[in-house]
């Protein structure tokens, strides 16, 4: 087949087609795979909550990842332009509204666990992570670890500071320059640290043990709070819900093959949470790090550099492990960044530069507030949440689910009839079972069951 030559609008676009992939595939995996999903996992009872993730992942996430990739390459347009496109003169275009402040809403926390990361690289690099781990009890070394990066107001703001500068970085760089070209080097990196890691856990003594606490279903453990988490994180590791993946789908060259970038990114983002389960879990067991209290947020800075310590070499593996979490939040920050970022080059006529600028100085106040809730404002609760918990909570579990839910019935029922099977199917061009299944999904099944899951979990 010919290389395309021309394109019809001026409208950027990914270099290659490795790249778009990289560059979607950065999106999803994610704090959300790394940090967030074995949280969860251990909160909603281990293999229960996977098997329901994987479940809502397939069933539901596929058809609202196509819809949103539809959206974004039928109309080339960011999150809100996107919706005035076919309907210019209705409020459609609220949607793309509630997808931005979900946006901001995602990275004034996101932010937050990423300058975590960029810390405990900075501290394992230069080793001080494992200074004096001998000295004392180790099962109270990393928590006395963590209340000491993570409790301390001056280097909460500093790594937040780090962290707004990295990503603004990535985002001036565009998107083949920035997003796209770091997205190419790093994902390969974060998949073979992962797979190391993933060896070395493995091959632990009575590492079997957590693989069985990890895969096997405990169907009694299933109830409505453990599904309404698992959609929440189905959602979350997708990069779904608010409009992340239209935009990046407004950088899809006409001919992307959406049904296949679709599967890719699920898979990978599946293969790399049951991965890191499959470096969690099984060390947790064979070091007996299971008897005392596990809490899940902080499984992957206190429990993980516990184990480190105990394998030859600990500063190998926690450097490993944090450029690998380092890479999965950055590429995954930039896309959650770029929806607001996209709206205001696009739809407001802003220069690049100034739409960085714009989004992410302000935020990164947000950040520095929404930090201290590990700090000086922890008694600030509101429902017995911190802002922190608060901003997590409400995006993902609530915000996320309830916007793909209005995408899906828009991309169904509003748009026109065949819309959504002509960019699946690339006018016919493809013949995708995919794309058939998915028209009636998209229609009936997703909105349906979200709708069913938010209510029960909202009672
Ligand atoms: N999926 C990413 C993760 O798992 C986070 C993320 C990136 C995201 N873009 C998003 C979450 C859009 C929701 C919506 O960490």
């Amino acid at each position: 087949m010919p290389e395309k030559i021309y394109t019809m609008s001026s409208k950027t676009e990914f270099a290659s087609k490795l790249g778009l992939i990289a560059a979607t595939v950065g999106s999803a995996v994610g704090l959300g795979n790394i940090w967030r999903f074995p949280a969860q996992t251990q909160e909603g009872g281990g293999s229960a909550f996977l098997l329901l993730y994987m479940a809502c992942v397939f069933l539901l996430g596929i058809p609202a990842m196509l819809a949103e990739f539809s959206l974004g390459r039928g109309t080339k347009s960011d999150a809100i332009s996107s919706f005035k496109v076919y309907t210019p003169k209705r409020p459609w275009w609220l949607v793309g509204y509630l997808g931005v402040v979900a946006s901001l809403a995602i990275i004034a926390f996101y932010t937050v666990v990423e300058g975590w990361t960029l810390e405990y690289l900075y501290e394992s690099i230069t080793g001080n992570l494992f200074d004096g781990v001998g000295t004392t009890h180790k099962e109270t070394f990393f928590t006395g670890k963590m209340a000491e990066y993570i409790n301390t107001d001056s280097r909460l703001i500093i790594f937040v500071i780090v962290c707004v500068a990295v990503n603004a970085l990535v985002l001036l760089g565009g998107v083949q320059k920035g997003i796209e070209r770091l997205s190419n080097w790093l994902m390969p990196v974060l998949f073979v640290f992962l797979l190391i890691l993933m060896c070395v856990s493995l091959s632990l003594p009575n590492a079997i043990e957590g693989v069985v606490y990890f895969l096997q279903p405990d169907f009694s453990k299933i109830n409505a709070e453990v599904v309404f988490g698992a959609l929440g994180q189905a959602f979350f590791s997708l990069s779904l819900g608010i409009l992340c993946l239209v935009t990046y789908a407004s950088y899809y060259p006409k001919d992307t093959k959406m049904p296949q970038v679709s599967m890719i990114v699920v898979l990978s983002s599946v293969l790399v949470a049951v991965m890191v389960g499959l470096v969690i879990f099984p060390a947790v067991k064979s070091f007996g790090l299971d008897s005392g209290s596990l809490e899940g947020a902080t499984l992957v800075f206190v429990t993980l550099p516990d184990i480190f310590s105990r394998l030859p070499f600990p500063q190998l593996w926690a450097v490993l492990f944090f450029v690998l979490l380092a890479v999965a939040a950055i590429t995954s920050c930039v896309s959650i960044a770029e929806v607001p970022i996209a709206v205001l080059q696009d739809h407001f006529k802003m220069s690049r530069t100034k739409a960085v600028l714009i989004v992410l100085i302000p935020m990164m106040f947000v950040s520095m507030v929404t930090a201290l809730s590990f700090g000086s404002l922890s008694d600030l609760t509101f429902f017995g949440m911190t802002l922190f918990d608060i901003f997590d909570f409400v995006s993902a579990n609530i915000l996320l689910p309830f916007i793909s839910l209005l995408v899906c019935i828009y991309v169904g029922w509003v748009l026109p009839k065949n819309f959504f099977k002509d960019e699946v199917s690339n006018h016919g061009m493809l013949r995708t079972p995919l794309g058939n299944i998915s028209v009636c999904l998209v229609r009936y099944f997703v909105p349906f069951l979200t709708a069913i899951v938010l209510v029960y979990g909202l009672l």
